[in-house]
Order: C-alpha cells, then structure tokens, then sequence
C-alpha cells in the first residue's frame, strides 16, 4: 500500500505550556534523528506549536502539525486557525475529524471534509480521523458509521488529485481514552473496509491508515505488525519524553 516510513502520530490534545512541549521534543530530537523506518509527527496545542517548531529547526524524521485547521485562509471565523498560519510555523500537517472534535465539539462529517480538503489545498497533510461509537458497535453499524464519515471527503473536487496528502486514522470512539486498543482481527478487517471504500470511488492510491485509541507500549508492537497498518496515532502514551522515545523505539524495531 506504501513505503512510506512507519507514522508515529503523537496527539498532545489540549496539554502543555509551550515550554512543555519544547521540552519533550528537545528530549526526542536525538532519537529521532536516528531513527530508520519511523517518522514523528507532532501535535502541539496551537499556541505551543511555535514553541516546538524553534526547538525543531529542520530536525530529520520529526514534523510538526496542528490538532485542527479551517478550511478559508482567513476571514471571520472566531476561534478558528488556518492553513497559512500554522505554515508559518513550519507545521506540515493537520489533524482533522478527530472524535473529540465530532462528537465533544459537534463538528458534522461535511464540516471535517471541508476542512481537510481545505487544508491539503493549501500544502497541508491530514491525517483524517474516523471511527465508530459504541452504540454504533453493538449495533452492528461500525462500517455504515465509518462510510458516512468518509462519504463527504470522497464527494470534495480534488480529492483525487490530493490523496497523497491524505493519511488515514481509524479510531474506534470507544477505544480512545480507554483501557484497551480494537482487537487485532476488528483492526485488521476495519483497515481493510477503508481501503475498500476508496477503491469502490474510483481511488486507487489508498492512503496509509493509522490506527488510534489506547495504542500503548504494551501493544503498540502488536498492532504495527499487523497487515495495513502503517502507524498509530497515539494520546496518552505520547504526553511525555520517556513515552515517544519508548514508542519510536518499538517501531523501530518493527521491519
Ligand atoms: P489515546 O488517544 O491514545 O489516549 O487513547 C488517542 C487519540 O485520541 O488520538
């Protein structure tokens, strides 16, 4: 599906003061920097982002990205943070439908497709968010749940010609914040039915697809070992220095 290098996604949700976060990435640069197969992708809260991106300067095997993006350049949208503004920070990516933003925050499947494809039209990288509820689960509605969140993205012009920019994360609601990661076979198979949906629309290049939720390092080897996994997208086990560098190492050692 891909060579690219396996995505160590670390989602520092709404924690850390800038000097936090310049902190850990300063810790994990050494790492990073030797690191083979794997690649770091941060994300900061926004207002830590410039913060890091000093600390980074270029640094090898490591970008930096947001936790959401707008879809305008500008204009009147109160609390909101643009493509050309985390550019400016040197962020490559966003990331966009996370669940907390779906379903904390309201945002409708149609409002996360538009901010994608608005940021990969300005340069950006997203790593797209979807996953089933619970309720969706036990009702046997998982892949209903995951088309309905993919449908509006594959209905934007230029989704085709972007792909490359897409990055996939499924994450079950269920699973984030809890004790215990999808099993292997309900991963395997929900990566499988993604890709699927991209091949049915006419999308050849499936993008990567990650998987997220309680991903730690008792299983983060587990679950990149298995087939159409090309990384995690990971929260709590990525809050510190110690954390990211235990993690990058299990992928590391993972060929
Ligand atoms: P978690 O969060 O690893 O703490 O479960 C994952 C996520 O929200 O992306």
């Amino acid at each position: 599906m891909t060579s690219r290098k396996t995505i160590l996604a670390a989602n520092w949700k709404m924690n850390f003061l800038s000097e936090e976060a310049a902190q850990i990435t300063e810790a994990i640069l050494p790492d990073c920097r030797d690191s083979k197969r794997t690649e770091v992708w941060l994300a900061p809260q926004t207002l830590g982002i410039p913060a890091v991106s000093r600390v980074l300067d270029g640094a090898k095997n490591i970008r930096l990205g947001a936790q959401n993006c707008h879809w305008e350049k500008s204009g009147a949208f109160t609390g909101e943070i643009s493509a050309p503004m985390l550019k400016e920070f040197g962020c490559t990516f966003a990331i966009v439908g996370h669940s907390e933003r779906r379903w904390v925050f309201g945002e409708s499947a149609l409002t996360c497709a538009t901010r994608a494809i608005g940021a990969v039209n300005e340069g950006l990288d997203v790593i797209f968010c979807v996953g089933e509820t619970r309720d969706d689960r036990e009702g046997g509605r998982t892949i209903e749940a995951l088309r309905e969140q993919l449908k509006p993205l594959f209905y934007e012009s230029g989704v085709v010609e972007k792909v490359e920019q897409i990055i996939i994360a499924y994450e079950p609601v269920w699973a984030i914040g809890a004790l215990t990661p999808a099993e292997p076979e309900r991963i395997v198979d929900t990566h499988c039915e993604i890709a699927d949906m991209f091949i049915k629309v006419g999308i050849k290049k499936v993008p990567p697809i990650l998987y997220g939720g309680s991903v730690s390092t008792d299983n983060f080897a587990k679950i990149l070992k298995l087939p159409g996994v090309a990384g995690s997208l990971i929260g709590r086990a990525s809050w510190s220095a110690e954390g990211i560098r235990q993690l990058l190492e299990i992928a590391e050692s993972i060929s």
